[in-house]
């Protein structure tokens, strides 16, 4: 683990503290029964924010081979990503993509996006860190090079298969902490009127809607466009597109270019103290809720073990007292414990077949998929509710 003292979009000094999680395990990394004693890996949450031009990232980094070798999180988990990634794909494909062109996809995790293209002409490529994705991404017929992706895998890239027509990187670049290097890769790779497709979850919406759950160790840089924008053009890229959308409690979709273009927009300025206060609020009240139903006898359990429901019931100290155990979709998560609070994690199938009274969402984002899928528990009159209203 190493402290980041510049920040990484201007690479100016001015980093201000102006947020902390504590110390908190690795949201991903799942326990096994037989490690339950073992003590686990912590380290620290806290959010910097750039005075000069108003990018935020964690102080600490953690070395990415403790985060994203072994990775659970799979895109095809949730039918509203998949479509969601098809679509991107679908439109960017159309717009920047010529007759036997080549499209990279950077974290191409199982590889259901590239998947998706329908063009037979098209070759396709993803570079993800994670063995076990990869490896999936290849038996569905997804060329993928399990590494990170580094201007000398670009490099290397465009060597042997030829410049990008299109390179898409969506949700991973607040996970690289060297983002110059990305750019310089992304400067060798893309050709020179090819175009990049980057989405992000909006640091905005992070603040707003107390998406504190959000912030977690992979998670090393919380983007607004202007930061985004400025560190692109420092490396010799405009924005050509822009777009908002609802995925990950709210994204932003840069297209960019090669071009010299500069940004020019104000800083965000963003109300910590009362992200501060909204966060203990939110603590408070999921606390005061689980205690109520525990004294009335109803059983509750979690319905989602993403990250955000590690930091979550970490940062809200959710024993399992008052929260037993969580389903969740992904056979890889499944028959491992939370880290930290330690609950169980089981097939959703076990929550029909043990009928507890209550399930929270932890995956709220996947809400509606979640109630819309689970008809059969509610009809036996279980209860959904989002960790944040009830
Ligand atoms: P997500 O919130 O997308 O990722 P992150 O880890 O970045 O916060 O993860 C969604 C989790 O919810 C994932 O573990 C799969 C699970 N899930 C279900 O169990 N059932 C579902 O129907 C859906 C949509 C997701």
């Amino acid at each position: 683990m190493r402290v980041r003292t510049d920040c990484r979009a201007c690479r100016g000094k001015n980093l201000a503290e102006v947020f902390s999680l504590g110390e908190q395990p690795y949201a991903n990394a799942y326990v096994r029964p037989e490690d339950l004693h073992q003590p686990e890996p912590v380290a620290p949450l806290e959010l910097m924010q750039c005075d000069d031009c108003g990018m935020v990232q964690l102080k600490h980094v953690v070395s990415p081979d403790n985060l994203f070798r072994d990775y659970c999180f799979q895109t095809s988990s949730s039918s509203r990503m998949m479509s969601h990634f098809a679509d991107l794909m679908a439109e960017a494909v159309d717009k920047y993509v010529p007759f036997d062109g080549i499209v990279v996809e950077i974290g191409s995790n199982d590889g259901s996006a590239l998947a998706s293209i329908q063009r037979p002409d098209i070759v396709r490529l993803g570079i993800d860190p994670a063995e076990n994705l990869a490896a999936t991404a290849r038996t569905i017929g997804v060329p993928t090079i399990s590494d990170f992706f580094t201007s000398s895998v670009a490099s290397s890239v465009a060597r042997e298969l030829g410049k990008a027509d299109l390179i898409v990187a969506a949700n991973v670049l607040g996970h690289i902490d060297d983002l110059d290097d990305l750019f310089m890769g992304i400067k060798i790779l893309l050709k020179p009127r090819g175009a990049m497709v980057i989405e992000v979850p909006e640091l905005s919406r992070l603040v707003n809607g107390t998406e504190f759950d959000t912030i977690y160790h992979e998670h090393l840089s919380y983007f607004d466009q202007k930061p985004l924008s400025l560190l692109a053009a420092r490396h010799g890229f405009q924005v050509v597109d822009f777009s908002r959308h609802e995925t990950h409690g709210g994204s932003m979709r840069l297209t960019i270019s090669h071009g010299n273009v500069k940004p020019c927009m104000a800083s965000k300025l963003h109300d910590w103290h009362g992200f501060r206060q909204r966060c203990n609020l939110s603590r408070s009240r999921l606390m005061d809720f689980l205690t109520k139903q525990r004294l009335a006898g109803q059983t509750v359990w979690g319905y989602g073990a993403p990250a955000k429901a590690t930091v979550r019931l970490n940062f809200c100290n959710v024993g399992t007292d008052l929260m037993p155990a969580i389903v969740d979709c992904t056979p890889q998560k499944q028959g491992r414990h939370v880290p930290g609070t330690h609950q169980a994690i089981l097939t959703p199938a076990e929550l029909l077949a043990q009928q507890p009274d209550v399930a929270v969402v932890l995956a709220w984002n996947h809400y509606t998929e979640i109630v819309v899928k689970e008809w059969e528990f509610v009809a036996s009159g279980g209860r959904f509710c989002l960790p944040m209203t009830y």
